[in-house]
């Protein structure tokens, strides 16, 4: 038997833009993502002699052939052909679930990773990532994480510079927004609202903290305000807490300040615990750990 862990890191959306409506039903996107500290450990164990599980450290999580992990797992040795007698996965879940922090498609694309190392790396990262698009769209940035430019479904990919120093107030708050739902319903606003992705791509480049700030934007989250006040609330409560800027993250309800001080940011996350025990402070990612054999 042999085990391989990993750490599956959330994503946040530095931007996120909805362009169109596709004859697929899909939506194409400009998103600017980026990887946070925030992450789940994931253990697998292959050669069991076992049934496939995925199993959960605190039980949470939906299993079975319904996990993107098990979906990504045998999509990885069908398209390979490798034979595998028994397969286990345990996650260990820090990333709240429902919240637009990828943490589905980020545990999927760790399994992909762990799944690439163990056989000896049959597919390069780049075409892990690409294939990893019939999982979820998502998926293949969760494999390449840090700083991306995002376009298509989600699926285009672009490297951007690393973020410069900075802090994440994560806050979800109780309730969870359906994908689907809101995609629906962004098809029917009179107005979207478009964040400015090229002031973004500019003050990433410079790796400005101050200017990523000023310039994080989501499409979706005037409909989120609309639907649930305590969204307009939570991003308050970081601006006046001193954040530097404050948004939605995807399709929420995950929202996240940018912080340049690590005593206001400590002082704002104390604050939003008491209500929201879904509260973290996290610093970015830049550079992904290779998956470890255990
Ligand atoms: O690709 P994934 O399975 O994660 O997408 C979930 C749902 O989100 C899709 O069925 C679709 O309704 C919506 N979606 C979309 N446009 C995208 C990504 C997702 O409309 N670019």
């Amino acid at each position: 038997m042999r085990t391989f862990t990993d750490r599956a890191y959330a994503k946040l959306n530095l931007t996120l833009d909805v362009l169109r409506r596709r004859p697929d039903g899909y939506h194409d996107m400009k998103m600017v993502m980026a990887s946070c500290g925030l992450f789940d450990q994931l253990t697998l164990q292959l050669e069991t002699a076992q049934p496939w599980s995925v199993s959960c450290a605190s039980g949470a999580a939906p299993l079975g052939a319904d996990n993107l992990c098990w979906k990504a797992a045998d999509r990885f040795l069908r398209e390979t052909d490798y034979r595998c007698d028994g397969l286990k996965i345990v996650l260990d879940k820090k990333i709240p679930m429902g919240a637009g922090t990828a943490g589905g498609s980020s545990d999927a694309a760790a399994v992909l990773r762990m799944l690439n190392r163990a056989y000896g790396a049959p597919f390069t990262t780049p075409e892990l990532a690409d294939f990893s698009a019939a999982i979820g769209s998502d998926v293949p940035y969760c494999v390449l994480g840090g700083t991306q430019l995002a376009e298509g479904r989600g699926e285009q990919l672009s490297r951007l510079s690393p973020l410069p120093e900075m802090q994440f107030l994560l806050c979800k708050p109780r309730f969870s927004i359906s994908t689907p739902e809101l995609f629906h319903a962004i098809d029917t606003e009179a107005a979207v609202y478009h964040p400015d992705t090229a002031a973004m791509l500019r003050a990433v480049s410079h790796g400005d903290a101050e200017q990523i700030a000023a310039c994080l934007g989501n499409a979706f989250e005037p409909l989120a305000k609309r639907r649930f006040p305590v969204v307009s609330r939570i991003l308050e409560t970081m601006r006046l807490g001193g954040a530097m800027g404050a948004a939605m993250t995807g399709t929420g309800s995950c929202l996240f300040g940018v912080f340049a001080e690590q005593a206001a940011c400590a002082r704002c996350a104390e604050l939003l615990k008491q209500e929201f025990p879904d509260t973290y402070v996290v610093a970015p990612i830049n550079t992904m750990e290779e998956p470890a054999e255990l």
